[in-house]
């Protein structure tokens, strides 16, 4: 029997979700021993890369294999600049800055915007459903170890507010992707694209914990 491609996909990216989730910055930031300046430098760093996923959100909801994606309830963008006015304050722009390796994920990302539908499905899966999971546990960390205000400015974020049912979405999120318009090579393409999506989230997370070491 043909596997589900919402499994394959999952399955098949299992592995650098443990890394990723279990990098020492995340380790860092999760366990509360890092400050809040370097919650802010990942913000930041998120800036750029849902820029890069949501810049032509027009474009992509018109395409046949990107659009069953594009739901206007996802989009971070707007909650992301919110965070960063409260983190960095209303010149946040000013300052702003990408690590190389955020810039080297955020081309990828436009690349794929621009040139490959399938690997923009990879990098949209990455980020979103990642975001809807696994991110709510950053979210209640953050709030905890810096005293946002809960689902409040500085961890906008991570709040779907259109999204009542997180777990009913997912599941058809997941229907999208064993839906998606993709013969069998290309979804191994997808797949393949899902697990650079996970290693340019990690090359970022190494960066950062070089910007943020803890001194013993
Ligand atoms: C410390 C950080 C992280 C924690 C604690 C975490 C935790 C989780 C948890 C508990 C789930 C399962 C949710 C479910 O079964 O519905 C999940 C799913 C997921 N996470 Fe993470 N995660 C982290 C980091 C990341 C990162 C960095 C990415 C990629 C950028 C990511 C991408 C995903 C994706 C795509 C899924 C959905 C898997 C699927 O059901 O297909 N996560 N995460």
């Amino acid at each position: 029997m043909n596997t589900a491609f919402s499994t394959l996909i999952r399955t098949a990216s299992h592995e650098q979700h443990m890394e990723a989730e279990t990098s020492t910055f995340m380790s860092d930031l999760l366990g509360g021993r890092l400050g809040v300046e370097a919650y802010a430098r990942y913000t930041e760093q998120l800036w750029f890369v849902y820029e890069a996923l949501e810049a032509d959100a027009e474009r992509l909801a018109s395409d046949p294999v990107t659009g069953p994606f594009i739901r206007t309830e996802l989009l971070r963008r707007g909650a992301l600049e919110r965070d960063l006015t409260h983190l960095r304050g209303a010149d946040w722009r000013a300052t702003l800055t990408a690590l190389p390796a955020t810039e080297a994920y955020a081309a990828r990302v436009a690349e794929c915007a621009r040139e490959w539908p399938g690997g923009y499905v990879a990098h949209h899966y990455t980020r979103y459903l990642g975001d809807l999971s696994g991110g709510q546990i950053i979210r209640g960390k953050a709030e905890q170890t810096w005293g946002f205000a809960r689902k409040g400015d500085g961890v906008r974020f991570y709040v779907f507010e259109d999204i009542g049912n997180p777990a009913a979405f997912k599941r058809g999120y997941r229907e999208l992707l064993d839906g998606v318009r993709a013969d069998e090579l290309e979804r191994q393409r997808i797949v393949a694209e899902c697990r650079r999506a996970f290693a340019l989230n990690t090359a970022v997370f190494h960066a950062l914990g070089e910007e943020f070491p803890l001194t013993a």
